[in-house]
């Protein structure tokens, strides 16, 4: 018998106010739950957000030879023996971090097989910045069948340049060049918090790296790395997620462990919105509405840009805006499928391009609305906690893949939110 879909049900038109400690960083925390397969020894980390994301990696680790305890938030991963190169196609498919076991696989046993890995569809997603790094590091990338296969007996230090500062392409490349022998440099590489942290990691565990949160990395190789013990950083898009739900509802809303650098782009955004912020060490970043917001105009671009994964989000706060609000998203070619949930709610929103535009303040009501992937559902939550009456979610389980405690998260905030 199928299983009844579960779904929220949320009571909106309440201002969200209070603290509110966000989990650790979910992409960070995929990419350091790779980086086990890179040593023989134990790798703890700690702060690591429960999602289901991290279960289906520590899945697709198991399945190549780590042992991956989960207790709470601490996960150790041991790999003395890698006893498989190609995760399951079925796993692969479900998450777009599990690439990132070919950089590790390939330095560690000279080659690796997978399928092009799954994720949120919200547009074209290659991978040729893997693959061109894979090569300068002296790797050959074929198609076997449904398969990418890369192999080499050797890794060399290499120059590299990437097209695109692509995030997860960052980091399989430094992830294999770390063990290549000499020297390598990455020119635009992604400067993101998640990717500077994954190269603290690496260093943690005895890499040479320099440059982390920079767009050009150098490496100095080593012949193995060691075991270490790490805590994530903070995931600043569930801090954000919570900030502009607490602007869209007219709320006051504080992050206590928000690491303010990690999110001046919408600091900023937020101040020019009309709301009082307050950031710094022992505050984390707290937002207070201030009388009605003002309509803003966004660019959605690569880190320190305002994050692509904070459009669908700003884009709900947005409704509650005097004025006409843009978004311009130029990272995805298909983000915006959400508007027309959004829509479903009330809110006056088109989209012309990859350009989002809103009409507001408008009043928003509750109604039945779809999670379509994970930040197009924090979307939906954002809208229905600002709508007047009750709103179900559906397809909540986009939410639970990136998304750690929401619930009790928004009921902390005064939220009245239930899943069924
Ligand atoms: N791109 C290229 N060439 C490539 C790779 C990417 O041109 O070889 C371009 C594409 O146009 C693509 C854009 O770069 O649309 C962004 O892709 P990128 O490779 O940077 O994204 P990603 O590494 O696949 C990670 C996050 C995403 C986040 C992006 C951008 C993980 C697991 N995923 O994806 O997170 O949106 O970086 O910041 O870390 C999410 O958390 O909801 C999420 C989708």
């Amino acid at each position: 018998m199928p299983t009844a879909e579960q779904c929220y049900v949320i009571g909106g038109g309440r201002p969200l106010r209070g603290d509110v400690t966000v989990s650790g960083s979910k992409n960070a925390a995929l990419y350091a739950v790779a980086a086990g397969l890179l040593t023989a020894d134990t790798l703890t980390l700690t702060n690591v957000p429960r999602i289901a994301d991290i279960e289906e990696m520590a899945e697709i680790m198991r399945l190549l030879g780590s042992t991956v305890e989960i207790e709470g938030e601490t996960v150790r991963i041991s790999t003395p023996v890698i006893t498989s190169t190609a995760p399951p196609a079925e796993l692969v498919m479900r998450l777009r971090a599990s690439f990132l076991v070919m950089g590790p696989l390939l330095a560690r046993n000279g080659e690796a097989e997978c399928v092009p890995p799954g994720g949120d569809v919200i547009g074209s997603r290659p991978l040729d910045v893997h693959f061109v790094g894979f090569r300068m590091l002296g790797a050959s990338v074929s198609r076997h069948g449904a398969n990418w296969r890369v192999e080499a007996p050797k890794l060399h230090g290499a120059r590299i340049f990437f097209d695109y500062p692509s995030v997860l392409g960052t980091v399989n490349v430094l992830f294999a060049a770390v063990l290549a022998e000499g020297h390598t440099t990455i020119i635009n590489a992604a400067p993101e918090p998640e990717v500077a942290m994954a190269t603290e990691l690496l260093n943690a565990m005895g890499a040479k790296i320099t440059g982390e949160g920079t767009p050009t990395i150098e490496v100095d190789g080593v012949s193995s790395l060691h075991g270490a013990e790490f805590a994530i950083i903070p995931d600043r898009l569930e801090a954000g997620t919570y900030l502009l739900a607490g602007a869209a509802t007219g709320g006051d809303v504080r992050i206590t462990n928000a690491v303010p650098h990690h999110m001046d782009s919408l600091v900023a955004k937020m101040r020019e919105m009309g709301m009082t912020v307050e950031a710094g060490e022992g505050i984390g970043i707290r937002a207070a509405s201030n009388g009605p917001l003002q309509a803003v105009q966004v660019q959605a671009v690569p880190y320190p840009g305002f994050a692509t994964d904070l459009h669908p989000q700003m884009a709900a706060a947005m409704t509650q805006a005097q004025g006409i609000s843009l978004v311009h998203e130029r990272v995805y070619d298909n983000r915006t499928l959400y508007v027309n949930e959004l829509r479903k709610l009330g809110a006056r929103i088109i989209t012309a391009g990859d350009t989002v535009i809103v009409e507001g303040a408008t009043p928003l009501i509750g109604g039945a609305v779809r999670a379509l992937d994970i930040r197009a559902g924090a979307a939906v939550v954002v809208a229905a906690l600002a709508a007047e009456g009750e709103s179900t979610i559906l397809g909540i389980g986009h939410l639970d893949r990136g998304y750690a405690g929401l619930e009790d998260c928004l009921r902390g905030l005064g939220a009245q939110i239930e899943r069924r």
